[in-house]
């Protein structure tokens, strides 16, 4: 029987006699000392076998091989002075191996040092190959326990002092209105006809709801077919949330002591509420993201009325054109950031480009005040003008100006991202920080000039502000998103209950009544029957894990992760199927191989 886990040995036990099972992290031979690290997944401990004290183990020992799987039973002891070593939780004992069994070996070459005492960068697609060795390794296994930690204390929130129930929904349903792409599954009963795996719970979720499930929660896989980035997965794992009889103000009351019970349980960090809050109109002005990192300041300044008149037409024609002219100020950056990475070929022009803008402005405040900018703006804005530009964006010597120009997407876009890259450069994000804040007040709708139609923000169940239900194009939805140092980290809204509504909001985004019933009839269908008002939310998972480990990219926050081309590396899914399967489930291929696949 193990007594107890390697990471777990401390000075309490010496004198005892323990029985450990793990791998061989690292064997080091020391002239007729063997020095075995024994790893589970809660750590090392320190073996020791010489012919002399251990007789028994020592030919064991000098045959075991890194990654070994072996079983020690052996007396702990207090490491001599010279060993001891602080940095390693069990640094203060050793254990003499009384017996020293192995229960498998390695039989072939690793494909990487799984130990990782000594660090080692192992290729990301080796690691995902080899998950199950790259899980065994320090970092992972920490953020595995991370994870879990985190899914405890949110259950033990929610059900112990809040009374939610958890109920799983299903993965074989009809298309969710999320917005990306669907995964889609042919049935081979029902020939012809397809299941979509659900992007979210959302429309079970509200049905739970009109079923009287009040209080309803899930930690609820999701899938999603949309291009992957650092903190997207195609499938992924929300906590999901659905309530009744809530209005908008218990529903963040609530979710304020989840994320208070789950940062003081999990990190031990104090979280001050009531959590600041923006709404999306303020957060795209200051910040120009619905999801700004406030962990610095870099604030955006408008200065479209500023410069509407002026000579300078890129200003003077984005902001008669619909658009605006907005400001970054740089408090330092005359200094720091030179012309050669603003103008074409330069790291920040291609930031700026590549977020839509044509080029960016600038204006440097030189020590003594004196003004120097692109030939353009100097000669084409009037001493006035410039003055109150300056005074505007609280330019003082020293400053430097970045002027974004154009639609007001592409210039918020722009500046968002170069408000990141300097405050990363010039070191302002404070690491230590953990800024939440809700961002509220969202439209209801975009307009998407592609297919010339309104499309909901959220989803179309998500309810207008009260005072804005007279011209629905233009108004804000009664929904919040939370944001963790720059990330969004979940999402949720109060739904629609008054079928009136429904079907206004329907008519907004140009569907049909009849388009509606085929695909949401279900669901209207059951509102008909006695819908309490109800909302909810949806976090995910998987980023909340991500950002309190410390990790950048969320699959080192997923057992098994997809790679950026929506692969599974271990299984080498996804992978073809034989003709039978196909012609079973009634579905032909187009897929030609290229010819030099072929
Ligand atoms: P939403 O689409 O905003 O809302 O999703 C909620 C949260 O899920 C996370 N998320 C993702 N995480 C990893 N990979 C992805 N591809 C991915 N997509 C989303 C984000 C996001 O904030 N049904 C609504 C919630 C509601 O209204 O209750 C929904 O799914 O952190």
């Amino acid at each position: 029987m193990r007594s107890l886990y390697c990471g777990q040995l401390r000075a309490e036990h010496i004198e005892k006699t323990v029985t450990l099972y793990g791998w061989v992290d690292r064997r080091r031979d020391h002239g007729g000392v063997v020095f075995l690290d024994l790893r589970d997944r809660t750590g090392t401990v320190q073996i020791v076998s010489d012919p002399e004290r251990t007789p028994n183990s020592y030919p064991v020992a000098e045959e075991v091989r890194n990654e070994y799987v072996v079983k020690v039973v052996g007396r702990v002891t207090q490491r001599p002075e010279e060993s001891l070593n602080d940095k390693l939780p069990t640094g203060q004992v050793e254990v003499y191996a009384d017996e020293l069994t192995v229960l498998n070996a390695v039989r072939k070459q690793l494909p990487f040092q799984v130990s990782t005492a000594e660090e080692e960068n192992v290729r990301e697609d080796l690691r995902l190959k080899y998950r199950y060795l790259d899980l065994r390794r320090d970092r992972m296994a920490k953020n595995m326990r991370l994870r879990h930690e985190i899914i405890k204390s949110i259950r033990r929130f929610l059900e112990d002092t809040e009374n939610f129930i958890e109920i799983e929904t299903p993965i074989l349903t009809r298309s969710t209105p999320e917005g990306a792409r669907d995964f889609i599954l042919p049935s081979r009963v029902n020939e012809g006809e397809w299941f979509a795996l659900p992007q979210s719970p959302q429309l079970f979720k509200q049905i739970l709801m009109v079923a009287g499930m009040d209080r309803y929660y899930q930690i609820a896989r999701c899938f999603r077919d949309e291009d992957l980035r650092a903190d997207r997965q195609p499938e992924f794992t929300q906590l999901d949330m659905e309530m009744s009889f809530m209005d908008e103000e218990e529903i963040l009351a609530l979710n304020e002591r989840l994320l208070v019970h789950i940062f003081k349980t999990v990190k031990g960090i104090d979280i001050p509420t009531p959590l600041p809050r923006l709404t999306y109109a303020d957060a795209l002005a200051r910040y120009g993201s619905d999801k700004p990192d406030t962990r610095y300041g870099l604030e955006l300044v408008d200065v479209s009325d500023i410069v509407k008149d002026s000579g300078f037409k890129v200003f003077s024609g984005a902001v008669k054109g619909g658009g605006q002219v907005k400001v970054l100020p740089i408090p330092g950056g005359n200094d720091a950031i030179s012309n050669v990475r603003i103008k074409p070929k330069g790291d920040l022009f291609k930031v700026a480009t590549d977020a839509g803008a044509r080029g960016v402005a600038y204006v440097r405040v030189r020590e003594g005040g004196e003004i120097d900018t692109i030939g353009a703006i100097k000669d084409n804005l009037s001493a006035e003008q410039t003055q109150e530009l300056l005074a505007r964006t609280g330019a003082q010597p020293g400053h430097l100006l970045l002027f974004g120009a154009g639609d007001v997407g592409t210039v918020n876009a722009t500046l968002d991202k170069l408000r990141q890259a300097i405050a990363q450069e010039l070191n302002l994000i404070d690491e230590n920080k953990t800024n939440l804040l809700w961002v509220t007040d969202f439209p209801m709708f975009e307009w998407n000039a592609d297919e010339n139609r309104y499309e909901a923000l959220h989803h179309p169940f998500t309810a207008p502000h009260p005072d804005d239900v007279d011209d629905l194009t233009t108004a804000r939805a009664v929904a919040y998103d939370i944001v963790y140092n720059g990330y969004e980290i979940g999402g949720g809204s109060l739904r629609i209950y008054q079928p009136d509504v429904q079907a206004k909001v329907f008519k907004t985004i140009g569907l049909s009544e009849e388009e509606a019933n085929d695909k949401f009839g279900f669901l209207l269908e059951a509102f008909e029957y006695g819908t309490p008002p109800h909302g909810g939310i949806a976090y995910g998972l998987d980023r909340l894990v991500m950002l309190l480990a410390g990790e950048n990219s969320i699959r080192e926050a997923i057992a098994f992760p997809k790679t950026q081309q929506a692969r599974d590396l271990l299984t080498s899914a996804p992978s073809s199927v034989d003709e039978r399967q196909l012609k079973e489930l009634s579905v032909k291929s187009t897929f030609k191989p290229k010819e030099k696949d072929a």
